[in-house]
This record gives structure tokens, sequence and C-alpha cells, in this order.
């Protein structure tokens, strides 16, 4: 196993900080075990220690049902999604994003809320889709308001997220998926330290056309 089964089990620590206090005791991974197999299938994407930025200006925290109408607002302004596959016309569709312990499972999607640390407004969002716990993989995805970009942020949140899933999930593979004409999302890989894998063509439709995407991969 070459990924950091060991500092895993050793880093995982139930959740202290103020604001989170308790929401996720309940998801705490069970007492380490003899055998990896079962660790490493129990593990992603459960988790008791939340990302924690330290970053001066944001925040990032379980998704709430009050950043969907923001987010839904930025999300289907043509600068945001034209050179993604987003294509949501409502913004229930995205109420399936919002943080529910109850319905969470190894392989479930999660999606961070991204938020000005001084009024707790919705920024922007990352997290994860595609969860393999069998294989330790998952696909990274983020999204920000148009009026925050080019101050980092991205970069910020990605690294960070880049970093606890490799070390309190166990994540051994992070890939992302970037059509080939997102020019700013290959940026921001690039500078997290991404490695681009190759073209995959006609991967994924995009509002019904099939795109070509770049594949790019972090590896703990
Ligand atoms: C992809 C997306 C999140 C990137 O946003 P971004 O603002 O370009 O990325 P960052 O927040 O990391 O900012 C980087 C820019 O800020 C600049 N910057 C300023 N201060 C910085 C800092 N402290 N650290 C790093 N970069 C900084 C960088 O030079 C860079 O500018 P450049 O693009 O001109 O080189 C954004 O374009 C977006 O939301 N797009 C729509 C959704 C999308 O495409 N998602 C990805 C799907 S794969």
């Amino acid at each position: 196993m070459g990924c950091a089964l060991q500092k895993l089990r050793q880093d995982v620590t139930p959740v202290r900080g103020a604001r989170f206090a308790g929401r996720f005791e309940h998801l705490r991974i069970a007492e380490p075990v003899d055998d990896p197999a079962i660790v490493c299938y129990s593990c992603p994407m459960k988790f008791s220690a939340m990302p924690e930025s330290v970053h001066p200006d944001f925040v990032v925290r379980p998704m709430e049902s009050r950043d969907i109408e923001i987010w839904y607002d930025y999300l289907t302004l043509p600068a945001v999604f034209q050179h993604t596959s987003w294509s949501v016309t409502s913004a229930n569709e995205l109420a399936t994003y919002i943080w529910s312990p109850e319905t969470f499972e190894p392989a479930t999607k999660t999606r961070f809320a991204i938020a000005t640390r001084g009024d707790d407004k919705l920024a922007g969002t990352i997290g994860f889709h595609t969860v393999s716990p069998q294989n330790r993989s998952a696909e990274i995805a983020y999204d920000l308001a148009p009026e925050v970009w080019g101050r980092g942020l991205a970069t910020y949140a990605c690294g960070l997220l880049v970093g606890w899933a490799h070390t309190h999930i166990g994540i051994c593979r992070i890939q992302a998926a970037v059509l080939e004409s997102n020019v700013r999302s290959a940026r921001v890989l690039d500078r997290c330290g991404f490695e681009k894998e190759g073209l995959l063509r006609q991967y994924r439709m995009v509002r019904g056309t099939p795109g070509n995407f770049f594949m790019y991969s972090h590896i703990a």
C-alpha cells in the first residue's frame, strides 16, 4: 500500500474547530484495525477533520442550503460555465450538494463552500466526486464567483484540499478532468503540482456536445 495508511491512522482526529465542533464526530473513522484492506475501504470519503483554511479572507466549510442560490446565480453565468460541463437549469439541482451526514457514504461526492471570513458569504465551491474507496482515488472540482478570480483563491483552496485528501482521507490519486479550452483551471492545477497525463477525447458531454478533456493527476 504505497499511500499513507499509517499516517492516516495517526492523523485522523476528532474535529476541534469551534465552528464545526461536533458536526463530524459521528463520522470518525473506526479504531484502526490490523487488516489494511478494511481500513482502506472504510475511509474515503469519510472524515472527522475538516480541511482548515488559514487564508486571511476565506474559510472552507460544509455547503449549506443558504449557499445554493448564490452558487446557482454565478454558475449560470456564461463566463463561469462555458469551459465546464455544468448545465444547471434550476437551483434545486444543486441541493444534492448540501452537506448531509445522514445520507453520507464513503463514495458520496463532497462539496465544500469557500466563504468570506467576515460575513460568511459563498464565494466559491470545491470538492470531490467520482470517489472510489477501493482505488483510493477521487476527482477534484471547483469554481469561484467571477468577482474573486485573479487573487489566487482557487489555487489556495485546491492546494488545501489536495493536502487534506492525501493526509486525512488517504486518497492516493486525485484527478482533475479539464475541458481543453479551460486555460484558467489548467493554470490552477499546474500551480498545485498536478501532472498533465494526456487528452481524453470526447470524454464528457458538454451541454449536448462531446468534449475533449485534459486529464491531470496529483499522487500522494
Ligand atoms: C477555474 C477558476 C476557479 C480559476 O480561477 P482563477 O482566479 O483564475 O484562479 P486563482 O484563484 O488560483 O487565481 C490565479 C490568478 O490570480 C493571480 N494571483 C494573485 N495573487 C495570487 C496568489 N497569492 N497566489 C496565486 N495566484 C495569485 C495569479 O497570478 C493568477 O492570475 P493569472 O491567471 O492571470 O495567471 C475560475 O476561472 C472559475 O471559477 N472558472 C469557472 C469554473 C471552472 O472552470 N472550474 C474548473 C472546472 S475544471
